[in-house]
C-alpha cells in the first residue's frame, strides 16, 4: 500500500479508537498510540524517505493533513467527554443500553378465574350477566323464598343499607334479575361479581366474589346438573376430577346439594409424600360449591310457569382461585401487593 493511502488509513483508525474510548486516559492513550514519538504517524514519517524524490511533497503534504486530522479527531473526543461528564442528565444517558421494559400490569387471580369460568359455561352456551351490588330485599332474598324473619337470612350477616336495600350477600339475586329478564324460559345465565357479609377472619372477607349460574327449560333433571358441574369441574381442574354430591339446605332449591370435588393436591387419596394432605386435611374431598334444583316459589316470585324446571349453582371465586394457584392465605387477594400480582 502505498504511504498516502496508509496514512489516509489512519484517521479511519484513530477514528474507530476514540468511538470505543469513554474516558480521558483512554483518549490520551490513543493520542500517545497515534500522535507520539514513536507513535504510527512517527512510523510513517520514518518511511518519508524511502519515497521518490519528486514525490516527496505531495506525501508530505498528505502527512501533514492527516496530522491535522488526527489532532481534530482527539480534540473533539476530549471536548465531548469534558460535556458528558459535566451535564448529569446526559452522562447517564447510554443509547446502546437496551430499553427499559414498561411495567405492564397483570390480571388479578379472581379476575382469571372468573374469566375461565365464564369462557367454559360461554362455550356451552351460558349467556354471562351482571346487576347491581346494592340489591332490594326482594331480589337478595324474598324472590329466593327467603320469607321475612326465616332463620336462613342469619346465614348471611347482611349488611343492610336501609329497611329495603342490602349490599348482595350472594350472586343469587341474578337468578332472579335474569328470569325477569327474560319474561319466559329457556335461559341459561351466568353471573360473576362481588358480594358483601358482615364477616371479617382469616378465612373470611366482608367482600368477595361468587359466579351464579342458572339453568331453566324444561324436564330439567338432577343428571343435567351434575352432568354440567362434571364438565365444569373437569375442565378447571383436569380430567380425573370426581364429584361428590351432599345434600344440604338451601331456601331456593330443592333438593339443594353442595358438591366436592376430589382433592386435586392428593389425587383424593388424602395422602401426599409428606404425609396427611395439607389441603384436604386428608379427607380426600374439597368443599367447593352450592347447588340444587329451582325450588317452585322461586318460579312462582318471578311468573315463570309451573310446568318448568331448571337447576342453580353458585361458587365461591377466591376458593378456586386459591385451589388452583395453590394461594394460601385468602388475605393475599385482598392486600395489592404487586409481587403477589406479578405472579399471575
Ligand atoms: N347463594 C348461596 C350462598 O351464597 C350459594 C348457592 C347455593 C347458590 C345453592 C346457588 C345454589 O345457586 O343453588 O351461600
Amino acid at each position: 500500500m502505498g504511504l498516502i493511502a496508509e496514512l489516509e488509513g489512519l484517521t479511519a483508525a484513530l477514528q474507530q479508537g476514540l468511538d470505543q474510548a469513554v474516558s480521558l486516559p483512554e483518549v490520551e492513550a490513543l493520542r500517545v498510540a497515534f500522535m507520539g514519538r514513536k507513535g504510527r504517524l512517527a512510523g510513517l514519517m520514518a518511511r518519508l524517505k524511502e519515497v521518490d524524490p519528486e514525490d516527496r511533497p505531495a506525501v508530505g503534504q498528505a502527512a501533514n493533513a492527516a496530522k491535522q486530522r488526527l489532532a481534530e479527531l482527539l480534540e473533539e473526543r476530549i471536548a465531548r467527554l469534558k460535556a458528558l461528564a459535566e451535564g448529569a442528565e446526559e452522562r447517564f444517558f447510554d443509547p446502546s443500553m437496551p430499553g427499559r421494559p414498561p411495567y405492564r400490569g397483570s390480571l388479578h387471580p379472581v379476575t382469571l378465574v372468573m374469566n375461565e369460568l365464564c369462557s367454559i359455561l360461554e362455550g356451552i352456551g351460558y349467556e354471562v350477566v351482571s346487576g347491581p351490588e346494592a340489591e332490594t330485599d326482594f331480589h337478595n332474598f324474598a324472590a329466593l323464598n327467603f320469607p321475612k324473619d326465616h332463620p336462613a337470612r342469619d346465614m348471611q350477616d347482611t349488611l343492610y343499607l336501609g329497611e329495603d336495600l342490602v349490599m348482595r350477600t350472594h350472586t343469587s339475586p341474578m337468578q332472579v334479575r335474569s328470569m325477569l329478564a327474560h319474561k319466559k324460559p329457556p335461559l341459561a345465565v351466568l353471573a360473576p361479581g362481588k358480594v358483601y357479609r358482615r364477616d371479617f377472619d382469616l378465612t373470611h372477607t366482608p367482600m368477595f366474589h361468587q359466579v351464579e349460574g342458572l339453568l331453566v327449560g324444561q324436564n330439567i333433571s338432577l343428571g343435567d346438573l351434575r352432568g354440567t358441574l362434571a364438565y365444569l369441574a373437569r375442565e378447571l381442574f383436569g380430567p380425573e376430577t370426581r364429584l361428590r354430591f351432599r345434600p344440604s339446605f338451601f331456601p331456593f332449591t330443592e333438593p339443594s346439594a353442595e358438591v366436592d370435588l376430589s382433592c386435586m393436591f392428593c389425587g383424593g387419596s388424602g395422602r401426599t409424600d409428606g404425609g396427611t394432605c395439607r389441603v384436604c386435611k386428608g379427607g380426600g374431598w374439597l368443599e367447593i360449591l352450592g347447588s340444587g334444583m329451582v325450588d317452585p316459589n322461586v318460579f312462582k316470585a318471578v311468573g315463570f310457569p309451573e310446568d318448568c324446571s331448571g337447576f342453580a349453582f353458585g361458587l365461591g371465586v377466591e376458593r378456586i382461585a386459591m385451589l388452583k394457584y395453590g394461594i394460601g392465605d385468602l388475605r393475599m387477594f385482598f392486600e395489592n401487593d404487586a409481587r403477589f400480582l406479578e405472579r399471575f
